[in-house]
C-alpha cells in the first residue's frame, strides 16, 4: 500500500481499497480499510465477518460519507431536517441499501471476529511451518509488519522444486485430485487473469453496445486485454489451490490430517500425476475448481 499511497499523492489521486477479503488484517500497524480514502468490505456468506450478504463502506472524510449515501439509494438526495428520502436524484446511484436482520447479525458477528481471526491465524501458521517443510509446496508469505487474516489459504506448487518434470499447470492439477482422494476439500477460485474473462476479450458491455470501451476508444485510447501480458497472474493461476477448513472451531485435529494428505501425496507424485485425467471434480459444490 505505501508505494500506491505514494503514487496517489504524487498525482493527487484517491485511493479505494477493496478490503472484501481482510477484516481485520495489518498493514504496518493500521487497519486496512483506514489505509486509503474510502475502505469496502464484503459481508457475504463465507467471509470473515459475515452478515449474509452486504458490506461495509468505511471512510474518515464527511464528503465521502455524504456521496456514500447518496450511491448506497439511487442518488436520492436526503431532507437535512426529517432525514428522508426526497425522490429527487442527485448523482448516478444503486440500490445498494442493506437490510436490518443482515446488519444486527454482522454486529454480533463482530463481536467474535478478533478471536476467529486468531484461530484462523494460528491454523495457518501451523500448516505454513509444516508445509513448507515439503519440497514443491509453496506456503503463502506474510511480511513481518503486516497481519494476514487468511480469508482463504492459498499454496502453490513447484514441480521442478518436487522432483518431478511436469507442466506446473498439469501437477497443480494432479496433486488437487490426489489431496481430494485423501478427502481434502481443495480447488481453485480464479482461474485466469481478469482480462481473459470473457467480457473482456468481446468488449460486449451494456446490451452488446461496447460502452463503457467505446467512450474511450472514441478519444483514441485503446484498451490490450490480452492475456500474455500478465504472465505472472497465469502463473499463480496455473500453480495455485486452496485448503479450504482454516476457520474456527477447526483446529489442530483438521490441521494434522491435512499434513498427513499432504504428506502421502508428495511421497507417491508418480501415482498423482498418472491420474492426473481422473474425471473426479471435487469441491464444495461437487466440482473441483480450474481443473477442467
Ligand atoms: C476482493 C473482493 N472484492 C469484492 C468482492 C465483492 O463483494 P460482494 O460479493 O459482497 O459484493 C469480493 C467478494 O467475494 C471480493 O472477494
Amino acid at each position: 500500500m505505501d508505494p500506491i499511497l505514494a503514487i496517489a499523492k504524487k498525482h493527487n489521486l484517491k485511493v479505494l481499497e477493496d478490503a472484501c477479503q481482510s477484516h481485520g488484517a495489518m498493514y504496518k500497524g493500521r487497519k486496512v480499510g483506514s489505509l486509503g480514502d474510502i475502505g469496502t468490505f464484503s459481508l457475504n456468506n463465507f467471509k470473515n465477518l459475515c452478515g449474509g450478504e452486504g458490506g461495509l463502506f468505511t471512510t474518515d472524510s464527511e464528503e465521502y460519507l455524504d456521496k456514500g449515501v447518496l450511491v448506497r439509494c439511487f442518488g436520492d438526495e436526503v431532507d437535512e431536517v426529517s432525514k428522508r428520502r426526497v425522490y429527487n436524484a442527485s448523482i448516478l446511484g444503486y440500490m445498494y441499501r442493506n437490510q436490518e436482520l443482515p446488519a444486527a447479525l454482522t454486529r454480533g458477528q463482530l463481536l467474535h471476529l478478533d478471536e476467529r481471526n486468531d484461530v484462523r491465524i494460528a491454523n495457518a501458521n501451523y500448516l505454513t511451518e509444516e508445509l513448507s517443510k515439503i519440497p514443491g509446496v509453496i506456503p503463502p508469505y506474510c511480511p513481518p509488519d503486516c497481519k494476514h487474516v487468511y480469508f482463504m489459504y492459498n499454496v502453490r506448487f513447484d514441480p521442478k522444486a518436487a522432483g518431478v518434470d511436469a507442466d506446473p499447470r498439469r501437477f497443480r492439477i494432479a496433486v488437487e485430485k490426489a489431496l481430494y482422494k485423501e478427502g481434502m476439500l481443495v480447488g481453485q477460485w480464479q482461474t485466469m487473469p481478469v482480462p481473459a474473462q470473457d467480457l473482456f476479450q468481446s468488449k460486449l458491455g451494456y446490451g452488446g453496445s461496447s460502452y463503457p470501451w467505446v467512450v474511450n476508444e472514441a478519444k483514441g485510447i485503446h484498451y490490450n486485454y490480452d492475456p500474455n501480458q500478465f504472465p505472472v497472474a497465469q502463473m499463480l493461476c496455473d500453480t495455485y489451490t486452496v485448503v479450504h477448513g482454516i476457520h474456527a472451531p477447526n483446529g489442530r485435529p483438521l490441521m494434522d490430517k491435512i499434513l498427513a494428505a499432504f504428506h502421502k501425496v508428495f511421497g507417491n507424485l508418480d501415482e498423482a500425476l498418472a491420474h492426473a485425467d481422473d474425471a473426479i471434480y471435487p469441491g464444495a459444490d461437487g466440482k473441483l475448481y480450474g481443473a477442467a
